[in-house]
């Protein structure tokens, strides 16, 4: 933790957590096992974000592609997500997390959308942190709805197409109400977006590692933050213009105001 300057914490951490399944057949165990570590290591990571004051965490829980899975898997990690929904309720309210979740919920079991917009209901006016999980999740889907909506305001007339900007886009993204990706995660030594967050990590810091996502815990989340602020962050700016550091602040303004 001493890694890490609390004055500049990203405000929006964003986490790819692969690796479970490798994890589990390196130890001879089914996959499954491996997402079930992977529970606790959301945990961990949750504690350490509300502990350092991270405002925003989004993790990658089940892709939209994820469905393709065998049906067990994908029964399991419903399963397991239903079972957390239970277990980790007192520590989002003990620690005023508001629970959110993105992605097209609708396709989730029925037993499993109830369980979570209980949650996220009993949690909303949390201000402590805000604990996003993507579910059911891609981030070209994602586009494909808000480019939907956006077509059937202008054939209402309720916006002219000359007035579409990035604002009422970013608008129609549910990921963007947490802001935009300051710091991208990805484990299990891939290096790619996988359709996770794709307006929103557009300036993002990426961060790439070796480790498997169920042994990834509190300190791993202090070096990649430590590596975050260890980077320049431009904005498509140059670095070395006499107010540069103002003009950065100023664009990462624009950015959350997107
Ligand atoms: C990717 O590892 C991980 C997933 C598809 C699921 C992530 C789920 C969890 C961390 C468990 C529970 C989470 C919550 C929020 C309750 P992989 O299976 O693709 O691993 P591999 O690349 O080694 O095969």
């Amino acid at each position: 933790m001493a890694l890490v300057e609390v004055s500049r914490l990203p405000q929006h951490v964003a986490i790819i957590m692969d690796g479970n399944g490798r994890w589990a057949q390196a130890r001879g165990k089914p996959r499954t096992a491996g997402h079930e570590r992977g529970a606790d290591a959301v945990r961990a990571t949750m504690r350490a974000a509300r502990r350092l004051g991270i405002p925003a965490l989004t993790l990658y829980a089940f892709s939209e592609q994820n469905w393709d899975r065998p049906q067990a898997e994908v029964n399991a990690l419903v399963d397991l997500l239903c079972e957390c929904l239970v277990s980790e309720r007192n520590e989002l309210v003990d620690n005023e997390i508001r629970l959110s979740a993105i992605g097209r919920l609708h396709k989730l079991p029925q037993h499993a959308q109830s369980r979570l917009q209980k949650l996220t209901s009993e949690t909303k006016a949390y201000e402590g942190m805000t604990l996003n999980l993507a579910l059911s999740y891609g981030g070209r889907e994602e586009l494909v709805d808000a480019v939907r909506a956006l077509a059937n305001k202008v054939h209402a007339d309720e916006i002219d197409p000359s007035d579409i900007d990035e604002s009422a886009i970013a608008q129609l993204l549910p990921s963007m109400d947490v802001g935009p990706v300051d710091l991208l995660i990805r484990t299990g030594g891939e290096q790619r977006i996988s359709n996770f967050l794709l307006w929103g990590s557009a300036y993002a810091e990426l961060y790439f590692t070796e480790e498997l996502w169920p042994d990834f815990d509190a300190n791993s989340l202090y070096c990649a933050i430590e590596a975050y602020q260890g980077r320049e962050r431009r904005f498509g700016l140059v670095p070395d213009a006499e107010d540069a550091a103002s003009t950065t602040e100023a664009r990462k303004e624009l950015e959350r105001a997107i």
